[in-house]
């Protein structure tokens, strides 16, 4: 287990590369981020390359026994080029060029750009290839879908468009373009979604422009990549990411790519309502799901944030190790720090990292150090993982259309999967996040909350799943949507009809509005957002609303399907109905539930086959004692143990 730092040498005078350096080593940093937005430093002028400096910042690093991870420059490109090629600048959905001069406003889609960041790739990866202490490579920063109408990308859209549905004729047929006479008479009237709030948008429109996008997005990683490889067979790629504003499809994303690597910023303060989210948990269960493997945390929150907004407060005595060893307990291998040092000059410097601006080390500072320490200690987890017999499915399309066109106040669906995620950790289980259309036989129950557009290989898929036995969890919002984002005529949930043993004969959207179930046995439990009132056909009901004018209508039912069960929710809950639902689930799978847990205790399990190592993590600001049912063995503080003291934000791992 490794604790890394984002190191910016070209920001900072000669004279302190060294000192870094060695108090890094000192403290136990085993790796090191560089050359991120460095481009204008590594080819100052056209065809002019200069490594001279990095690899003096290398030599150093290595002769410490830090390892490097290497970043093409490719977010920042420097002011000559822009000069030269005004045309590279990505344009808003407002037609209007972005303001180059701060950072990552290239358009990827652009070949003149594309031409200089292949280049610039090729000088780095030829110079560092086989370089011992180059141990990864990250490709940008924070890539983003990012819905570019410059010349280049409109072209390419329409060509696109025409490759994928033939003549215009299909695309009018698709899109439903006899809306608001919006039917294309020819190529050049096609234009990606701008000008106007998205939702004035066709649907079908928005959603091809972002696979446009997303794939446009997944076609430059696989460029930039393959150079790389063509002159370092052995290395290791990824590209950093995190939930921004136009998420590429991750699956796609990280393809061709050896690893995932996430940008993890927990916030730091806990909030007062009980239902909001607070964990960063299934953020990190998400990466981790991507690839279906380990991963790293490319970016680790190190002290107060701010600089574009206000600054937040600073991370509570135990976060900074806190947050870091909770990444470990979800997957992640690596985690590296944003930054060692807090920036004194440009827009970041109000972001703060391990060192402040003093450069003098604080509490902070002793904190990482300890957390060094102990991370040190978690070697012995280096080739364990997460097995689970849980999965959320998470799909980036329905994540995508929802976005693009709200359902009802209140309803994201981040927190659809959410309310399932937070229920399910609340008795210590471990929970993948995983794609719709993944092998699913591993699991004893899969939860596939809104599945909102059709897609006939994550149906099929979950129709097997069912058919061989599984449990499954459909929510309200499933089978919506064609795969055009146009509605299914059907009642709801269309596709899933069968599966499911009911359908939907009316639904309100009631937002903020709250109202009420009782379920089979009994127990009430209060409902918001969005209430689909059921017909039973072949299914049973397992819980029905307790007023309003559906009073007695079936709420949330369960179908014997096959050799398996599929339930429906139909209403959106608080958490204490996913909890009482999630305990119910496990029992009848077999899974084993920790009950008792105090708020925001998290226990997950890493395990190499043989031995398993279990992570309790206490997410809140009160003390916490967890009795053990036998004594263990804690690896942090190499002693055995009956039970587990934790402090706020305090882990303790033990062997089983
Ligand atoms: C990330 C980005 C970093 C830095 C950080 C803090 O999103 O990748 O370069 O900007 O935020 O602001």
């Amino acid at each position: 287990m490794k604790i890394g730092v984002d190191y910016y040498p070209e920001q900072w005078d000669r004279s302190l590369w060294s000192k870094d350096a060695e108090l890094m080593a000192k403290t136990g940093v085993k790796t090191v981020r560089l050359a991120e937005f460095a481009w204008s430093r590594l080819e100052p002028n056209e065809d002019e390359y200069d490594f001279s400096w990095l690899d003096e910042v290398i030599s150093i690093f290595s002769h410490y026994g830090i390892e490097i991870i290497l970043c093409t420059p490719t977010n920042c490109p420097p002011l000559w080029l822009y000069e030269k090629y005004p045309e590279i600048v990505q344009v808003g959905v407002d037609g209007k060029p972005l303001q180059i001069g701060i950072r990552g406003h290239r358009c990827i889609n652009n070949q003149i750009f594309l031409e200089y960041a292949m280049k610039i790739t090729e000088e780095m990866a030829r110079h560092y290839a086989d370089h011992p202490s180059v141990v990864a490579w990250q490709i940008d920063n924070e890539l983003e879908a990012y819905p570019c109408c410059c010349e280049a990308c409109r072209d390419d859209f329409r060509i696109w468009l025409i490759d994928k549905y033939d003549s215009i004729e299909n695309i009018n047929k698709a899109f439903g373009n006899s809306v608001w006479s919006g039917e294309y008479s020819s190529i050049t009237q096609i234009q990606p979604p701008t000008a106007y709030p998205s939702a004035w948008q066709n649907p079908s429109l928005c959603m091809e422009f972002y696979r446009f996008t997303s794939e446009i997005t997944v076609k430059y990683v696989k460029i930039i990549s393959s150079i790389i490889r063509r002159y370092c067979p052995k290395a290791k790629i990824t590209t950093n990411t995190w939930f921004c504003e136009h998420m590429p499809d991750f699956y796609k994303l990280f393809d061709e790519l050896d690893f995932v690597s996430y940008d993890n910023y927990p916030p730091v303060k806990i909030p007062e309502d009980p239902e909001a989210f607070y964990s960063h948990a299934f953020h990190l269960d998400l990466m981790r799901g991507i690839k279906e493997k380990n991963f790293w945390v490319m970016e680790q929150l190190s002290g107060p944030t701010g600089s574009w907004a206000p600054m937040s407060a600073s991370p509570k005595p135990n976060m900074i190790m806190g947050y870091a060893l909770q990444a470990f307990a979800h997957g992640a291998d690596t985690v590296v720090h944003f930054r060692w040092r807090t920036a004194v000059t440009g827009a970041e410097m109000h972001w703060h990292g391990i060192l402040d601006h003093s450069n003098v080390p604080g509490r902070r500072f002793f904190e990482f150090a300890e957390l060094c320490k102990i991370a040190s200690k978690l070697e012995i987890l280096k080739d364990t993982q997460l097995i689970s017999g849980i999965a959320i499915l998470y799909s980036p399309e329905a994540e995508y259309a929802l976005k693009n066109q709200p359902q009802t106040e209140g309803y994201y669906y981040f927190e659809q999967l959410k309310y399932f995620h937070a229920a399910f950790a609340k008795y210590g289980a471990n929970i993948d996040v995983v794609s719709p259309e993944t092998d699913l036989s591993q699991y004893k129950i899969v939860v596939a909350p809104a599945l909102y557009v059709n897609n006939k290989a994550a149906t099929e898929n979950l129709y097997r799943y069912v058919m061989n036995g599984g449990t499954l969890v459909l929510t309200n919002r499933s089978g919506v949507k064609d795969k055009n984002n146009n509605c299914i005529i059907d009642s709801l949930p269309t596709v899933f009809k069968e599966l499911v043993g009911a359908e939907v004969t009316e639904y309100d959207p009631i937002g903020n509005s709250e109202q009420k179930i009782v379920d089979f046995s009994g127990n009430e439990f209060v409902c918001r957002e969005w209430c689909d009132i059921l017909k039973l056909n072949t299914a049973k009901a397992y819980a029905q609303y307790a007023d309003g004018y559906y009073l007695c209508c079936p709420a949330v039912t369960v179908n014997e399907y096959c050799k398996g069960l599929t339930y429906y929710v139909g209403t959106v809950c608080k958490s204490d109905f996913y909890e009482k639902f999630a305990s119910r689930l496990m029992k009848q799978n077999g899974i084993p539930r920790l009950r008792g847990l105090s708020k925001g205790v998290e226990v997950t399990t890493r395990t190499n086959g043989i031995d398993e190592y279990i992570f309790f993590f206490n997410n809140s600001e009160q003390n916490t004692v967890i009795g053990l049912p036998k004594p263990m063995y804690s690896i942090i503080d190499s002693m055995g143990k009956d039970k587990i003291e934790l402090k706020p934000f305090g882990m303790d791992v033990v062997r089983k």
